[in-house]
């Protein structure tokens, strides 16, 4: 395969909260692999700052331990580790205080792109932020990382916003919402844009209804104290349902620009409407054998917190008055599959009288795993005794049809990193884009917390509660399965 990697500038990569869960499991192993595959060029530094007291040494030996665990062991390779870790150092910084900022200013050097990543609890945001222009290791070339929870409401979310804004601006803050990094993702913008085929049919009048699914097997062992005042909606919601159903819905941007992109994402998301409890269901799952339920695994055993969301939204506009989506995700669910099916309407006359085999024509774009498209198509039943119809689906794997070209896509931490590198912000969260999210969510979360609402139970396993498939009976539609 002839390698298209384009090395990104040197840069100084600043990570706060080097040593935490995020760093371990994506950012230090998502940054050897762009070592490994060339984008990063010689001169390029990453830089670990957290509390405990390491040093270089140990810093690069916790490093190595989290290659060891996330890379693929395929793609392990000593010499190659031995010369990623050799760019890394390690300062220990107090946050809040002082200790540790005059020694990572000596780190920083001029003439490279300048990074920092704030790979901790939104709290400590304003802190960094002013430290880092404090003592002159920010300039306004640096550009700022921020992960979600960027907050957990409209008010917390314009507070850190506010905060950041004071010592940066706009194109200098990369909100990161990782599904907007993954490869399919994308690819959403370019089956949607670079084909003739779809934008004609692609409104309320030839489109049925959109189905979006975001389904997993996992539970939320392990992370119950923060899932438990997030839920399903806070979670997945308000960032990742919301891109997804950004990108099926927005209007075609004038150009792959950042400001192009978002602003048309964020004319979606001020289309919403708000949504009535008729259109909610919400679940978590329960015990199951000798397994333990949400309520054991998030630690409050009278909890009310969501592990399932479904909802009908509606897109209040021209192209999608009286087309609805249905959005759904969860925990413990029977397999961990994403994708979007977007199902046509019948066509305007049936020219045949046996029209029994009729379905409707439906797009899926799997997201994960086994990304690839499928188009559901009529055909003629094969063989003699009249015309029959029998509907057949044109299946595209992405692996299958890439072939080795598919095995070194970068996943969503690295592309995004780099693209922080490149000072590219399409993959990114405008704050805008995101206050007008939480301005949709709050009502709705409200609403519920208000009647005191609470989930119905699901087998873990199984596609959720029972009442969500009424969400749709009731509206003469039926969810797909749910299949890995
Ligand atoms: C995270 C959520 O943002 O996304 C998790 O906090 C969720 O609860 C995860 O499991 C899903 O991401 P992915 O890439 O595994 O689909």
């Amino acid at each position: 395969m002839v390698s298209r990697v384009i090395p990104v500038d040197a840069f100084d990569l600043v990570i706060f909260g080097s040593t935490g869960d995020l760093a371990r499991r994506k950012i230090l192993p998502g940054l050897f692999r762009r070592f490994q595959s060339g984008q990063m060029p010689d001169s390029a530094r990453v830089i670990g700052a957290a509390r405990g007291d390491l040093t270089d040494e140990s810093f690069r030996a916790l490093a190595a331990t989290a290659i060891a665990e996330f890379v693929p062991k395929a793609r392990q390779d000593d010499a190659v580790i031995g010369q990623f870790l050799e760019k890394l150092s390690y300062v220990t910084i107090d946050a809040s205080g002082e200790g540790g900022w005059p020694a990572l200013k000596a780190r920083m050097r001029d003439g490279v792109v300048r990074a920092f990543y704030f790979s901790v609890a939104p709290a400590l945001f304003g802190d960094l932020a002013e430290r880092l222009h404090l003592h002159g290791i920010a300039d306004s070339a640096s550009r700022i990382v921020v992960e979600k929870p960027f907050g957990r409401d409209l008010q917390s979310a314009r507070a850190l916003n506010s905060v950041l804004a004071k010592h940066f601006t706009e194109a200098q803050i990369y909100r990161i919402d990782h599904y907007l990094g993954k490869e399919t993702v994308q690819n959403l913008m370019a089956v949607r844009f670079a084909n003739i085929l779809f934008e004609p049919l692609w409104k309320s009048e030839y489109i049925d209804h959109v189905q979006i699914t975001v389904a997993e097997t996992v539970g939320v062992q392990g992370r119950g104290a923060y899932y438990d005042k997030s839920g399903a909606m806070r979670d997945m919601v308000q960032n990742h349902m919301m891109q997804l159903l950004c990108l099926i819905a927005m209007e075609p941007p004038y150009h792959f620009d950042p400001n192009a992109v978002r602003d048309e994402k964020l004319k979606v998301i001020r289309a919403l409407q708000p949504v009535g409890p008729q259109d909610i269901v919400r679940g978590q799952y329960l015990k199951a054998g000798g397994e333990g339920g949400y309520l054991d695994h998030s630690g409050n055993p009278a909890s009310r917190t969501e592990s399932y969301i479904a909802l009908k939204v509606q897109v209040a506009n021209w192209r999608w008055q009286g087309t609805p989506f249905y959005l759904r995700t969860g925990k413990r669910l029977r397999a961990r599959a994403s994708e979007i099916a977007i199902t046509f309407k019948e066509p305007p006359h049936s020219i045949f009288d046996d029209a029994q085999g009729w379905r409707e024509n439906v797009l899926v774009i799997r997201l994960q795993p086994d990304e690839g498209m499928n188009l559901m198509v009529m055909i003629k039943e094969p063989g003699p005794g009249g015309m029959r119809l029998m509907q057949v689906p044109l299946d595209m794997s992405f692996a299958e049809a890439l072939g080795d070209e598919a095995e070194d896509v970068p996943d969503a931490y690295e592309r995004l990193i780099m693209d922080v590198i490149r000072g590219n912000q399409t993959l990114f969260m405008r704050g805008d884009e995101v206050e007008a999210a939480w301005a949709w969510t709050d009502p709705i979360i409200a609403a519920w917390e208000n009647r005191g609402d609470r989930p119905q139970g699901y087998d873990p396993g199984s596609s959720g509660p029972e009442d969500a498939l009424m969400l749709m009976h009731k509206d003469g539609r039926r969810w797909r399965e749910i299949k890995g």
